[in-house]
């Protein structure tokens, strides 16, 4: 049963926001259940808490005594024993069916000026293919090699779910199988103006916000993700985010150490190109597993310090790749309630007492989120923190120009598929930098390894000249550069 005015109005007057009401009377009957059912799914003890912390007091900030690194396991080198047994234990996880994959792409590509869900952004420079397409297509690839079904869960919000879904029907999925790819919403979290009053952004819409990706813990569990794993025998799901286009999904190394060493929930980390990247920082917080995120870095300065050479001491940056277990996942829901939120400052648009829309010049109220990588400080066993190299793995599209953008990742692809192509015994020009001077585009369903390549191209050594694209069934696109 649908939540009645009444019943609305006392919620809201118990917590003091039954202002929200206040145009109910100019509103239709679709547009009043809007509202109700807005009202409705707003967990009150949550946002009573939000207020009372993070804006009717002013927050204190953590206080640990002892932060220090956290251990990490050295690259994979696939000579080295550790890293031989990872792969055949994380092979054979694969090919029993017991991972799934687990993608949150709840954001929209606004950093990168684009109007639409992020993963629908065209990052192959040549062909235009979109984020989601590449990760498709690796995940082909991957079942292909271990003959199995990678089920994908993907989180989506309320604004972009239905453009999502859209874009896999009119991509016929990629060519996966529509009934292994599973598309689920996560909860909203209203907005508070700065004396912790919900706000509306229409006379029937209150301001809220995806409660970020730490909301992929109750949204597994809510949307019957869980019982979905239990009922296809996977227990061990493969986290990425849209953004980062060469991740490597289900990555056999990675799930075997998570495996071998009992884990919970792991993490792949990089090394930090310097200590103001915006990257988290994983670190041992009085003994406890933290990632400290960029943006509050000042108030622990020990995590900006650097070796001589300018490095950071504590250089494990959050590649934000994990590998969860369901049941970990399901017990950290559980105590779900003791997740932190964090808090942004934003301007938000609102309606004024007279029902004009406001668009706030300098941040007016808050948005609250929660993130996955606070789930670490749940799991029961030591970390699993495993480096990775940039190259290949670690390429997040954040903007258009500089630190982690479209420009820089099409250009250390380009260098990366340039290094598979010079194996493959094909001769690709260089500039005096030793950078890749064209453009490269290599289909991951046709290689997804240096490996797979130059076996699949081997005795047809070429000459690149101009930009290059091999497609999924290995022909070759030119074009000039
Ligand atoms: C994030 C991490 C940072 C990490 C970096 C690596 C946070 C707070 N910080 O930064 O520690 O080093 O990535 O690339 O995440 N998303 C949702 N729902 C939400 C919010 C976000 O699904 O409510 C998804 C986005 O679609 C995206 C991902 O989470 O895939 C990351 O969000 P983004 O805002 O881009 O995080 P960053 O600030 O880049």
């Amino acid at each position: 049963m649908a939540l009645t005015f009444e019943e609305a109005y006392t919620r809201l007057a118990e917590h003091g926001q039954e202002h929200v009401l206040r145009f109910w009377e100019k509103l239709n009957e679709k547009e009043r259940a809007i509202l109700l059912q807005q009202i409705e799914e707003i967990d009150f003890h949550t946002t009573d808490h939000l207020i009372e912390r993070w804006v009717l007091n002013e927050p204190e900030t953590e206080h640990f005594n002892h932060i220090e690194p956290v251990p990490v396991i050295p690259p994979v080198d696939p000579s080295r024993p550790d890293a031989r047994e990872a792969k055949d234990t994380g092979e054979e996880a694969l090919r029993a069916g017991r991972v799934g994959l687990l993608l949150v792409a709840g954001g929209q590509g606004t950093r990168l000026g684009y109007e639409g869900p992020k993963g629908a952004f065209p990052i192959g420079p040549l062909t235009g293919k979109s984020l989601f397409a590449y990760h498709a297509e690796k995940i082909r690839n991957i079942q292909r090699r271990y003959d199995c079904i990678l089920p994908w869960y993907i989180m989506v919000s309320e604004a972009n779910a239905e453009a999502t879904r859209a874009f896999f029907e009119q991509h016929q999925f990629f060519g996966l199988n529509p009934t292994d790819v599973t598309f689920f919403v996560q909860r909203m979290v209203p907005c508070v103006d700065e004396r912790g009053k919900f706000m509306l952004e229409a006379p029937y819409r209150l301001a809220r916000n995806p409660n970020g990706h730490g909301g992929v813990i109750p949204a597994v569990v809510e949307n019957g993700i869980s019982k979905d794993c239990l009922r296809r025998g996977v227990d061990t799901l493969s986290y990425f985010q849209v953004d980062n286009w060469t991740v490597q999904v289900a990555d056999p190394y990675f799930i075997g150490y998570h495996l071998l060493r009992g884990g919970e929930m792991s993490s792949k980390v990089h090394r930090r190109e310097g200590p103001r990247e915006a990257v988290g920082v994983h670190c041992l917080c009085d003994g406890v597993y933290r990632v400290i995120e960029y943006s509050a870095l000042d108030l622990y300065p020990q995590l900006l310090e650097t070796t001589p050479d300018g490095m950071p001491v504590y250089y494990a940056g959050n590649s934000a790749i994990h590998i969860l277990n369901v049941p970990f996942i399901e017990r950290v829901y559980a105590a779900y309630r003791q997740f932190p939120w964090w808090r942004a400052h934003k301007k938000i648009p609102f309606l004024n007492e007279t029902g004009e829309l406001i668009k706030p010049d300098k941040p007016n109220g808050y948005k609250f989120e929660t993130f996955v990588f606070d789930a670490l400080r749940f799991i029961r066993h030591k970390p699993i923190a495993l480096e990775i190299r940039r190259h290949g793995e670690y390429t997040p599209i954040k903007q258009l120009r500089g630190e982690n953008s479209v420009e820089a990742a099409r250009q250390a692809m380009s260098d990366y598929w340039g290094e598979w192509l010079e194996a493959a015994g094909w001769s690709v020009p260089r500039d005096d930098k030793g950078h890749v001077s064209v453009l490269i585009e290599i289909s991951p369903l046709f290689a997804w390894s240096k490996d797979e390549l130059v076996q699949k191209l081997q005795g047809k050594p070429d000459k690149i000249t101009g930009n290059v694209s091999i497609t999924s069934d290995g022909a070759l696109e030119t074009s000039v550069g």
